[in-house]
């Protein structure tokens, strides 16, 4: 059975944190982080994806990450699936819900997944066509929604088009990802307002790299906009491989804490949360970002 919260937290570390590690962490270490997470009450943690293992070599081996971790009950653990290919593998290995990943600009959609936006509606509706048929979940990103690493500017309206059409196409939620973390409050709260003219408010999530750490007063201004779902990466880690300059994401610890002083529900247990972030420095040898700016864990 699934808590009432506030709001939703979606653990992205265990994907979006290790790929873009240095080096690839072994499996068993990938299924500790994801094991400890499960302990917190956080409902969604991203287990791992299946790209191209010369692309990302650090996601190698999610097939082997899904096969080992306790499952806990009500807790859901998607992939990250780019095509067909990484569909078919995702259903081999079990995956119970996956997310497709989409540009909102045409030059990172070339970086990296190389193909066109209109391509890659293509490829995941093929990857929606499979999830239907296997009764598997499937959740929408929308990349450089407040700015690209290779264009100047993103327009709005190129957001929407993305997130509306991956709505119709059957995401259950679209995750709005400032993916080099360059957004304003403002800006943010301009998009929410736009995208939700076509996706309900409650179906949409953030989803906020911390480069310029202004990702917590982003996040607050969007969830006055009412988003209750908001992805975070346990230690602040993260960042995309094909996004140069992109820092970390918010620190789901920070988002935690905030959540807790202002008294907003999100069923996460902080204190469990830090026994997961205490394994990114001693057990997988990574130092939290979090830790670095802000001295929390
Ligand atoms: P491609 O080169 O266009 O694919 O790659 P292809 O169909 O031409 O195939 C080339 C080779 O890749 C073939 O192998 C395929 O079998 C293989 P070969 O014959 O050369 O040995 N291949 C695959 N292998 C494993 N899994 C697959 C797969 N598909 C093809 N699914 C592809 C297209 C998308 C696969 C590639 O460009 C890729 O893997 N890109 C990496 C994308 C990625 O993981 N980026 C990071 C995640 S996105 C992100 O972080 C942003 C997010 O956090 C939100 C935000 O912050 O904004 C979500
Ligand atoms: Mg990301």
């Amino acid at each position: 059975m699934t808590r009432a919260v506030d709001v939703r937290i979606v653990e992205v570390g265990p994907r979006d944190g290790l790929q873009n590690e240095p080096w690839a962490l072994p499996v068993r270490q990938r299924v500790l982080l994801i094991d400890a997470l499960s302990k917190s009450g956080l409902t969604t943690i991203e287990a791992g994806s299946f790209v191209s293992p010369r692309r990302v070599p650090q996601m190698a081996n999610t097939d082997a990450v899904l096969a080992e971790i306790q499952r806990t009950e009500g807790v859901s653990y998607p992939v990250l699936v780019p095509n067909a290919t990484g569909m078919e593998c995702a259903i081999a290995a079990g995956a119970g819900e996956v997310a497709v990943f989409l540009s909102a600009t045409e030059s990172f959609s070339q970086r990296n997944i190389n193909c066109s936006i209109a391509q890659s509606f293509d490829r995941a509706a093929a990857v929606i066509a499979l999830a239907q048929a296997h009764d598997i979940k499937v959740r929408g990103y929308v990349s450089c929604v407040l700015g690209c690493p290779y264009e100047q500017g993103v327009p709005l309206s190129a957001v929407v088009r993305v997130a509306e059409h991956l709505y119709a196409m059957g995401c259950y939620e679209i995750s709005l990802g400032d993916t080099i973390g360059v957004g304003r409050p403002e800006q943010a709260r301009a998009m929410v307002r736009d995208v939700a003219a076509s996706v309900p408010r409650e179906k949409i999530a953030i989803h906020f790299h911390d480069t310029f750490g202004r990702a917590l007063e982003n996040v607050l201004a969007c969830m006055e906009e009412g988003v209750s779902v908001v992805d975070g990466a346990v230690g602040g880690l993260g960042g995309c491989p094909y996004a140069p300059g992109a820092s970390g994401n918010l620190a789901t610890e920070e988002l935690v804490r905030m959540l807790d002083q202002l008294g907003v529900s999100s069923g996460v247990n902080i204190d469990e949360l830090m026994d997961a972030a205490k394994i990114i420095k001693t057990v997988l040898g990574i130092e939290p970002r979090a830790s670095q700016s802000r001295r929390r864990i």
